[in-house]
């Protein structure tokens, strides 16, 4: 069966132009991946998790999550947090932020979050769950959607009889990652599950996990009867996989690699600061230049150099003709200025009263 993803579905009132969704990732999901995978057929993009005592405190940081870039939309923005007023006031800001989803964490399996109450360990007090997507609901008026994992303890079901809970509370869309918060990102992801819960809920399913290729983005889909496959570990320095998934069959050039590397590198300089995108953005050299496309030792050498400028130098030097593709990237990028600005957040919201 040839399942076409480029297809539109809804999540609420939120059309979502492919079945395609890229991932929330902390550390990861920064602006420029988000910009990155909608230009490359991800009908949804997420930001990381974004913490809702940060937005509480007003942490500088945690508000910069908020930022939403004009082609960004759709977007979904992810809170985590176990207190319900905290989360439906973040969910405002979320909404004030100009996001089109408002997304919750109940898959994190991080000690540092679960054993504040939130993330995964909310699957093993379903109530309480509930009452939280209750109370975003109730809050905004985007449709709040959440992801989750199958269940604490390895072999868990918990997901199939919290699933339906979560939508009767208010939520118009669940994503499974069907592993255990136990199993972190060892074994595979029983994508069994994920069918189990699509026969149980009216809402749309995303399918998230072990998703690598279009072969496997096709059999996940065919076998869930899911809405829509999210990509994560895939797509990390590498959004031609999505493109493949979306049904391209081209590798990209080294000049591509490497001026998609060096716009990503301009954004989130201007996202993050030149100081934190320096550090940032060392993995992601490793990411873009791996897989066979570089030498090993091409990599060591940017990660040790000590600024992102002479990193994009030393890039334009190894593959001078990414020059001309940058120039035609550039062309067609949008205004980095038209996006919303957190000083444009309605003073009652950001850090007023
Ligand atoms: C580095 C990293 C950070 C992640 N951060 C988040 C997060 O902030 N929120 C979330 O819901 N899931 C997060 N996840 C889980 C992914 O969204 C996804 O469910 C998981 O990686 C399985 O999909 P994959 O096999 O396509 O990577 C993270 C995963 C990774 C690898």
């Amino acid at each position: 069966m040839n399942i076409d993803l480029h297809e539109r579905w809804f999540l609420g009132d939120v059309e979502i132009p492919t079945r395609l969704v890229l991932a929330p990732m902390a550390g990861v999901s920064v602006q420029a991946f988000r910009r990155q995978g909608r230009r490359y057929g991800a009908g949804l993009v997420c930001s990381e998790m974004v913490s809702v005592a940060g937005i509480q405190h007003r942490n500088e940081r945690t508000l910069g999550y908020l930022r939403v870039g004009a082609d960004e939309h759709p977007l979904a923005i992810q809170i985590f947090g176990s207190d319900p007023a905290a989360m439906a006031e973040a969910a405002r800001m979320v909404e004030a932020a100009g996001a089109d989803v408002v997304d919750m964490n109940f898959g994190c399996p991080v000690k540092k979050v679960t054993k504040t109450g939130a993330g995964a360990s909310l699957l093993d007090d379903q109530d309480h769950a509930c009452r939280l997507v209750e109370a975003v609901a109730t809050a905004v008026s985007l449709p709040v959607s959440l992801k989750m994992r199958r269940g604490v303890e390895n072999g868990s079901r918990t997901c199939l009889a919290v699933g339906p809970r979560l939508v009767e509370a208010g939520a118009a869309s669940l994503t499974l990652h069907p592993r255990s918060a136990k199993q972190m990102y060892t074994g595979t992801a029983d994508h069994a599950l994920t069918a189990e819960l699509v026969s149980l809920v009216s809402v749309p399913v995303i399918a998230s996990g072990d998703v690598t290729s279009r072969a496997k983005a096709q059999s996940v889909l065919a076998t869930t009867g899911a809405a829509a496959v999210m990509v994560g570990r895939a797509a990390q320095g590498n959004p031609w996989v999505l493109r493949e998934i979306m049904g391209a069959d081209t590798e990209p050039s080294r000049e591509e690699v490497v001026a998609e590397l060096i716009l990503f590198m301009r954004e989130t300089v201007r996202e993050l600061g030149a100081h934190r995108a320096s550090g940032f953005l060392k993995k992601f050299y490793g990411w873009y230049l791996g897989r066979g496309r570089f030498p090993r030792p091409f990599k060591q050498e940017l990660v040790q150099l000590a600024t992102v400028h002479e990193a994009e130098a030393r890039l334009l030097a190894a593959a001078p003709g990414a020059r001309f593709v940058l120039e035609r990237l550039l062309s067609e990028f949008p205004d980095p200025e038209d996006e919303i600005l957190l000083d444009s957040l309605p003073i009652s919201i950001y850090g007023g009263g």
